[in-house]
């Protein structure tokens, strides 16, 4: 853990989920599935058993139904791939030839290799290293992108949306889950959200709401096809799910680092969806 200009804590995004290892949530064991998002919970329930793990698999179908994927997509990228789940997901639900997840924690890479490996899909899965701030892609090369939750952490969500812009082809699509920290306008809230900044990595640069991330999509270039705030198909069900798996959330966790964001059960962010296109 070193201290950066985003997090006293940890150096990147990288380090945090490094940090968080496996099973940050809740392991699937049955399909080996670990998963590190927060779910889309339409028509589930969260006391339900075994429904956070469905809520986390639709939410990689939302988005990768959003960038209409197909086998005539020669290049799909995942950004931000936490254990390789939609990027396997790509290939075999949505018959994708070529996907490259990318991701900046070691830990999380190493995982997804495997999980391809597990999947036979080593000819058509590969995950780099790699930032979603600087994409080792060429211009023009990418047929679509998904990126589910992860943008909120990027340093910063703006630069990402150059570099997508930059390497989709013309008419790529960049399908995207996000969660949504306005800028507070309460003091206690003010005060939670320093907290979770330093503790989930969150830049400041990314701090404003649906309007202002719509304006910066346009900016960078994208036409917006769809954009929705599915908020409450999101945070009032994993709120309850935290509420009653406490023992999940700190499992493996350092005790200072669950204190300091703890916040975010109360904290009022948001969640949404965007599918936009490169005229
Ligand atoms: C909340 S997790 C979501 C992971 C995965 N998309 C999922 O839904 O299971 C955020 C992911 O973004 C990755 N990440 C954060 N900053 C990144 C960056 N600058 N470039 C690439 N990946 C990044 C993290 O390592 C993590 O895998």
């Amino acid at each position: 853990m070193i201290k950066s200009k985003v997090s006293s804590t940890f150096q990147d995004a990288g380090a945090l989920y490094d940090f968080m290892g496996h099973a940050p949530l809740e392991h699937d064991k049955k399909n080996n599935l670990s998963f590190v998002n927060l779910g889309y919970w339409h028509g589930l329930s969260a006391f339900a058993k075994g429904h956070l793990p469905r809520s986390n698999h639709a939410l990689f179908n939302l988005v990768c139904r959003n960038a209409k994927l197909s086998a005539k997509d020669d290049f799909v990228a995942d950004i931000g791939c936490g254990f390789g789940n939609a990027a396997v997901l790509c290939a075999t639900d949505y018959d994708c030839p070529n996907v490259v997840g990318i991701n900046i924690s070691q830990y999380q890479i190493d995982q997804s290799i495997e999980k391809v490996a597990s999947h036979n899909l080593q000819h058509r899965v590969e995950i780099k290293n790699m930032s979603a701030t600087d994409l080792q892609f060429d211009d023009n090369s990418v047929d679509k992108m998904v990126c589910v939750e992860a943008a909120f952490h990027f340093d910063s969500r703006v630069h990402f949306f150059k570099e997508a812009f930059r390497t989709l082809k013309p008419g790529g699509i960049l399908s995207m889950s996000d969660m949504v920290f306005n800028k507070p306008r309460k003091a206690v809230h003010k005060m939670i959200l320093s907290r979770l900044q330093d503790g989930l990595y969150i830049p400041s640069a990314n701090i404003y709401g649906f309007h202002d991330y719509m304006v910066k999509i346009r900016e960078a270039g994208f036409v917006i096809m769809d954009a929705r705030n599915i908020t409450t198909l999101v945070r009032p069900y994993f709120r309850r799910w935290a509420l009653t798996h406490p023992v999940s959330l700190v499992i493996n966790r350092n005790f200072s680092w669950v204190m300091s964001t703890i916040g975010f059960i109360v904290y009022p962010w948001e969640y949404m969806y965007l599918v936009a296109v490169k005229p």
